[in-house]
């Protein structure tokens, strides 16, 4: 029997590509850039599964017209790229890779907010450029974390992975707003009724929600006047959460101090009015990048697609 045809859409670590050819005919996308629109409308015309990454459009107009590939292997656990009810309808399965990236997440977010709260990103600057006169008792000087309150929006894996960290590790108290009675959150944690009162009582606000639909620009410029003037924003969730005009103009007036920003709406472009400032720290979308986690994912992919093929339902599908 032939080997489904299968249409990566990036390059994958070696190992995972690997073991992606022993099971499947397998189409590698050799110059590792974003495929353009129509050429993810020929390889879902051509191909039995096709493996997007977030920098991948799947929109409606992408499925219309029925199409060959059966799956979309989602190589990540966000998928508000993928026009799900769209998929579905052209009858396609898709899957995600929960947890094996939940360590690596929550730690970027960890590291956003003591790069927030130390000024480790000026510091930093300060110094490459030459401009660090040395050792006196009033530079630079942040905020302490312990005692501080984290909110955490969203209390699925990452956000108690999140929370987990700050309470014991950092000694912080955990309030938190979900969508979803949560009764065991893993650690002292206070399940609060609305995402503003989770912002009025935080110092620093820690973004896990997924992006997309009623989540769009959650954080607004309303929302943003509920945070303390002394607060931080850290978003490793979806650039499209937080309205990123809002929080420019908030930063801008000094009614929020800083923010910690891994994800943007319109990623890989940056606002200059991001770039420019010095209080905010900001990463290119490297929440779940470390060697262990992407291979991790690449084989939840595997594994995903070779129940598929198999006949059993995939351990992840989301539709
Ligand atoms: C995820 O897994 O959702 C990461 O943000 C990459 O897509």
């Amino acid at each position: 029997m032939s080997k489904p045809k299968v249409i990566v859409t990036r390059r994958w670590p070696h190992e995972v590509e690997q073991r992606l050819g022993d099971h499947f005919d397998v189409t590698l996308n050799e110059a590792d850039r974003p495929y353009e629109q129509q050429e993810l409308r020929q390889a879902l015309l051509l191909a039995d599964a096709v493996l997007p990454t977030v920098t991948d459009r799947l929109g409606a107009d992408l499925f219309a017209g029925g199409v060959r590939a059966r799956i979309l292997g989602n190589f990540g656990v966000g998928f508000n790229h993928i026009d799900i009810a769209a998929a579905s309808a052209a009858g396609l399965i898709v899957t995600n890779t929960p947890a094996v990236l939940t360590d690596a997440t929550a730690d970027l977010a960890m590291t956003l907010l003591l790069m927030c709260a130390r000024r480790a990103g000026e510091g930093e600057r300060e110094l490459r450029s030459g401009k660090w006169t040395g050792w006196r008792p009033t530079h630079l000087c942040g905020t302490q974390v312990s005692g501080k309150t984290v909110g955490i929006i969203g209390m699925g894996r990452i956000g108690q992975a999140m929370a987990r960290r700050c309470h014991f590790g950092f000694g912080m108290e955990v309030v938190f707003f979900d969508s979803q009675p949560v009764p065991h959150p893993g650690m002292p944690a206070r399940q609060l009724a609305t995402v503003d009162e989770v912002l009025a009582a935080s110092d620093f606000v820690s973004l896990h929600c997924p992006g997309g639909g009623e989540n769009t620009r959650l954080i607004n410029e309303r929302r943003l006047a509920r945070m303390k003037k002394s607060a931080f924003l850290i978003n490793t969730a979806r650039g499209d959460v937080v309205d990123e005009d809002a929080l420019v103009q908030a930063l801008r007036e000094r009614r929020i101090t800083g923010a910690g920003l891994d994800v943007f709406e319109t990623e890989p472009s940056v606002p200059r009015a991001l770039t420019e400032r010095e209080d905010v720290v900001l990463l290119p979308h490297l929440g779940s990048a470390t060697s262990e986690t992407r291979i991790a994912m690449g084989m939840r992919v595997i594994d995903n697609l070779s129940a598929f093929f198999e006949g059993r339902t995939p351990p992840d599908a989301v539709n």
